[in-house]
C-alpha cells in the first residue's frame, strides 16, 4: 500500500525543509519535490510538520508495583502513545517475576529468560513497536555470566538503582561489574541516581515523628542523594570505561554533574522527563498531592529551570516520561473502551505516604506538552524537539535509522503535526487509562494530527484505527554515545 504526503514541512534533527513523502508499504520510500506516484492514499498536508514519530526510552507498562500494577498495560498505553505522536516504546522487564499460575505466590528470582517470555507475553497485545531494558535488581556470579545472553534477546541495556534499598538495589561493587559486562558486550547500563541509605535514615524518622503527608516522600528523598549519586556513576563509568546514561534527571545539581563528567571526556549520558520541568515540591502540598508522588521526586523551580537549559544546551541528550500512571482514586472506575474498569492507585497512601504507588502518567502528554512549552515558548528548536524526543533515543538505544529518522528506508513512522492546532488538554482528552491528567486545562498549541505506525494510519485526528496485535519487538543493535 502506498500513501503520498504532499506539500508537508519535514522537521528531522537536523534540519527542517518542504517535502513530499511517499511511503511504501512499511517504509519511507523517496523524499522530494513534486513527488508523484500511484498511490492509494494521497495526503495534503500544506501547513503541516511531518517529524518522525516519537520513540518514548522510558516506560513502565502492567508494572507490578506497592501490592497493585501500573494501570496502563501494552495495549492501552501503546494507543495512547500513539495519540500524543509516539510510535515506539522502551519498557522496563523486572528481573525478579511472579511464578506461573498454579507455582504458588512466589517470585522465580534471577532468570533472564523468563523473565523476558513473561514480558513477551505481556506484550503480545502492543499496539505500537516496542523493545526492553532489563532491571538488574540482583548480581551474582551466575547472573554475570549470563548478562551477555540478553543481546542475543535483542535487550541491550541493564537498569541498575542506587536507591529502593532490599528490593531493587545492587551495591555499587556490582554496579561497577555490571558496567564493565556491559562494556565488554557493547552494551549499556542505565541508572537510578538517588541515595538509598539517606532515603531509608529519612524515612524512618519521618515516620516515627508522624510525618505521613505526600510532601514528606519529596523531603525524605533530597536533591543532594540524586546529584551525588549521578556523580558517583559518572566516576564508576569512567574507570570501567564504560558509557552510562543517567535515567529521569530531576535536579539542576545532576546536570551540573553532568557536564562535569561529559566535560572530562565521560560517556556519561542524561534523560529527563516532562514532569521534572514543570512541576515542584509545592504540588504535594495539594490535597490531591499523591498525584505527583513518583521517584525521584518533584523539585524546585530552579531545578526545573536548570533541566530546561541542560535540553537547550545539548548536557541533556532525551526526554522520556518514566510512564507508570495510577489512578488516584482507584476505588472508582472508568470507562475504558466502553467496559468499567478499577484498578488499586494512590488511595493505598491515603494515611502514608510510603505506600502511595510511585509513578505519573505522561506516555500521552510527552510530545505535545513539550511542543508547547519547549518549541512554542522558545526554550528549545523544532529540530531539537525531534532530536531529544525521537532521534537521540533512537541512536542511544541502536533503533536508528530505522527508527526516529526521515529517511528513505526506515520505517515509515511518521507523525503528520498541527502547529497551529490549539486543544484545552486533560483526562477528557488523553486515553492514559488512569482518572487524573497532570496537565488538566493546560492551554496547548501544537499537536499531532495523523499518526503513521510502519505505513498504516493509526491515528487520525480522533479516531483510533491502530489494534492489538499490531505492535512489534524491536531486536536492538549496540547504541550509539551521544
Ligand atoms: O516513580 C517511578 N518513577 N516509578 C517507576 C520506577 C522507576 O524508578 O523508574
Ligand atoms: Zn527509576
Ligand atoms: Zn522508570
Amino acid at each position: 500500500m502506498n500513501t503520498l504526503i504532499k506539500n508537508g514541512t519535514l522537521v528531522t534533527a537536523f534540519d527542517t525543509f518542504q517535502s513530499d513523502i511517499l511511503i511504501e508499504d512499511e517504509k519511507i520510500a523517496r523524499i522530494g519535490l513534486n513527488l508523484t506516484a500511484d498511490s492509494d492514499h494521497l495526503i495534503d498536508a500544506t501547513g503541516k510538520l511531518i517529524l518522525p514519530g516519537g520513540v518514548d526510552p522510558h516506560v513502565h507498562l502492567d508494572l507490578p508495583m506497592f501490592g497493585t500494577v501500573s494501570s496502563d498495560d501494552h495495549y492501552s498505553g501503546h494507543k495512547a502513545a500513539a495519540f500524543g505522536g509516539t510510535t515506539t516504546v522502551m519498557d522496563f522487564v523486572v528481573l525478579d517475576s511472579p511464578l506461573p499460575e498454579g507455582e504458588g505466590s512466589g517470585v522465580r528470582q534471577g532468570d533472564f529468560q523468563y523473565s523476558v517470555d513473561l514480558w513477551m507475553q505481556k506484550a503480545e497485545k502492543a499496539a505500537i513497536d516496542y523493545s526492553f531494558h532489563m532491571n538488574l535488581t540482583q548480581f551474582n556470579e551466575k547472573i554475570a555470566k549470563e548478562i551477555p545472553s540478553l543481546m542475543k534477546m535483542g535487550i541491550q541495556t541493564l537498569k541498575v538503582f542506587t536507591a529502593y534499598n532490599g528490593r531493587l538495589r545492587i551495591d555499587d561493587g556490582s554496579i561497577f561489574k555490571a558496567l564493565q559486562i556491559a562494556k565488554d558486550n557493547g552494551m549499556l547500563v542505565m541508572a537510578h541516581c538517588e541515595n538509598g541509605d539517606v532515603i531509608d535514615t529519612l524515612v524512618e524518622q519521618a515516620l516515627a515523628a508522624g510525618r505521613t503527608s505526600p510532601e514528606w516522600h519529596a523531603l525524605t528523598r533530597p536533591a543532594w542523594g540524586a546529584v551525588e549519586a549521578t556523580l558517583r556513576m559518572a566516576a564508576m563509568a569512567e574507570q570501567a570505561h564504560a558509557p552510562v546514561y543517567i535515567v529521569h534527571m530531576n535536579a539542576g545539581g545532576e546536570v551540573d554533574m553532568l557536564k562535569y563528567a561529559r566535560e572530562r571526556g565521560v560517556k556519561v549520558m542524561g534523560e529527563t522527563c516532562p514532569q521534572y520541568l514543570f512541576f515542584t515540591i509545592e504540588h504535594l502540598r495539594r490535597p490531591d498531592g499523591a498525584k505527583w508522588i513518583c521517584s525521584p521526586p518533584m523539585r524546585t523551580e530552579e531545578d526545573n529551570a536548570r533541566l530546561w537549559e541542560g535540553l537547550s544546551n545539548g548536557i541533556l541528550q532525551t526526554v522520556g516520561t518514566d510512564h507508570c500512571p495510577f489512578y488516584f482514586d482507584g476505588t472508582r472506575p472508568i470507562v475504558y473502551e466502553g467496559s468499567e474498569i478499577a484498578i488499586p492507585g494512590k488511595e493505598l497512601g491515603r494515611d502514608d505516604f510510603t505506600k502511595i504507588p510511585n509513578g505519573l502518567p505522561g506516555i500521552q502528554d510527552r510530545l505535545p506538552v513539550l511542543w508547547t512549552q519547549g518549541v512554542g515558548a522558545r526554550k528549545i528548536s523544532a529540530n531539537q524537539f525531534v532530536e531529544l524526543t525521537s532521534t537521540n533515543p533512537a541512536k542511544i538505544f541502536g533503533l536508528y535509522p530505522r527508527k526516529g529518522s526521515l529517511l528513505n528506508g526506515a520505517d515509515a513512522d511518521i507523525v503528520i503535526w498541527d502547529p497551529q492546532k490549539k486543544v484545552k488538554y486533560g483526562v477528557a482528552q488523553s486515553h492514559q487509562r488512569t482518572d487524573y491528567n497532570l496537565y488538566e486545562g493546560w492551554e496547548l498549541k501544537g499537536y499531532p494530527e495523523k499518526v503513521f505506525l510502519r505505513g498504516k494510519l493509526i491515528v487520525d485526528g480522533t479516531q483510533w484505527l491502530g489494534k492489538s496485535g499490531d505492535g512489534k519487538f524491536l531486536k536492538r543493535n549496540e547504541g550509539e554515545v551521544l
